[in-house]
């Protein structure tokens, strides 16, 4: 009888704990909005794809397609999702499959309401249908957006389940990232909806920082704003989103190149990427990595920071120094290292200078430099020279205990 009870168990367990398993590493690749906006299509999508695997990116993680708004061509006779036939003349699933062939996995977005933030046919009230066509396609991920519908937070709460539930019972394992740009506390209640990641603010611009009134003008700062606060909700299997790269788009025209998003400096990008690396962000590239600059491929395929990012342990750095000069972050990792991040906001070079003991680090320490490379050893403070809006990201293994 007790076996019999486990066995149950066991198996009704199964899809969870299938799906507890997805994302256990923030998700990586190409988001198509930041840089093609609507006008998208597989000619393109594959021409990034094989982008990415000659300059190295499927090698270094970035292993996703993820296909943004746009890619909708409304629903066929039987109410059946379709791709617009002009953008995605094979059909869905055989771009899919063209994809996987390069050994990459394919995100698909859609939105709780019955269109899509940019007007196209969206989901509610089709959830287990669309869900179904998504794992029929071999879809792996699904963003999933938060435009044109009820801003209370039972509603969010309802509709997220429900696609939630729908993915679990498609016979795929997708991930489900939600989309409601933090407006409800997501980080509280979306993962108990089936979702493994959620974005914590509105969309980043391509500039720095936000100097207008107008809070839907983020820049890089003002996601960090919100996103460093929340570490404690991010853990394998759920992480928080504060949105897409925009290294490398240098103010490229587009929905990131609105509200004042006339592009960043290469330092403000490689502060970026190492902010995102040390808040275990998702990482989805949006610059056109067909035509990547030096800066940008040294940007996006420094292995160093991608291994803090990428790490098993998953946890989001703890921010321990927030003042008018400097952001200071630590980073725990699986194999006893600490990656420690410091970001000078002010807008002249400044030296930094900081005892380990205050970060909670007792012991002596050697140090790697993961942008520089240069190492140090038998350290028991922190001190260098730090230019304007950079971020420094030291890897450090204890040499010696207190
Ligand atoms: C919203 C999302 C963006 C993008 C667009 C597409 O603004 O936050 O990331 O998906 O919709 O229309």
């Amino acid at each position: 009888m007790k076996k019999y009870a486990v066995l149950i168990l066991l198996v009704c367990q199964a899809p969870f704990l299938s799906a507890q398993d997805m994302a256990e590493t923030p998700p990586m690749g190409f988001m198509s909005w930041n840089y093609f906006g609507t006008d998208i299509s597989a000619e393109k999508l594959i021409e990034i794809a094989d982008a990415m695997g000659a300059t190295g990116m499927v090698d270094a993680g970035y292993d996703h397609i993820f296909i943004d708004d746009g890619w909708q061509g409304g629903r066929d006779n039987k109410n059946n999702l379709i791709p617009d036939p002009d953008k995605f003349p094979e059909g869905m699933k055989a771009f899919v499959d063209s994809i996987h062939k390069r050994d990459m996995k394919v995100g698909i977005y859609s939105d709780a309401a019955p269109l899509t933030c940019a007007g196209f046919t969206a989901s509610l009230h089709f959830e287990k249908q669309d869900a179904k066509t998504f794992a029929d396609w071999g879809i792996d991920y699904l963003k999933y957006d938060y435009c044109h519908a009820p801003e209370d937070v039972e509603t969010a709460q309802t509709r997220y389940t429900t696609m939630g539930d729908a993915l679990k019972e498609s016979d795929r394992d997708i991930v489900y990232a939600a989309c409601e740009w933090g407006q409800r506390d997501p980080w509280k209640w979306v993962s108990d909806a089936g979702a493994q990641l959620w974005r914590t603010t509105y969309d980043v611009r391509d500039k720095w920082k936000n100097k207008s009134d107008d809070d839907n003008a983020m820049g890089i700062m003002d996601i960090v704003a919100i996103n460093a606060e929340l570490d404690e909700y991010a853990g394998p299997g759920h992480w928080n989103d504060p949105d897409m790269l925009v290294v490398g788009l240098y103010g490229k025209d587009g929905p990131s190149g609105d509200l004042g998003g006339t592009g960043a400096t290469d330092v403000e990008y490689q502060s970026q990427m190492s902010l995102w690396s040390l808040m275990a962000a998702p990482l989805m590239v949006t610059n056109d990595v067909r035509d990547m600059n030096d800066a940008t491929k040294r940007i996006l395929l420094n292995e160093d920071i991608l291994a803090i990012d990428q790490d098993s342990l998953g946890k989001q750095a703890k921010r321990k120094i927030n003042d008018d000069t400097w952001m200071v972050f630590v980073k725990p990792l699986s194999d006893g290292d600490y990656a420690i991040g410091v970001l000078n906001k002010s807008d002249k070079g400044q030296k930094f200078k900081m005892k380990l003991k205050g970060l909670g680090l007792a012991g002596t320490y050697n140090s790697f430099d993961v942008w520089s490379k240069a190492e140090k050893s038998k350290l028991q403070k922190l001190k260098d020279t730090i230019a304007s809006h950079e971020t420094k990201v030291w890897r450090l293994s204890e040499s010696q205990k207190p």
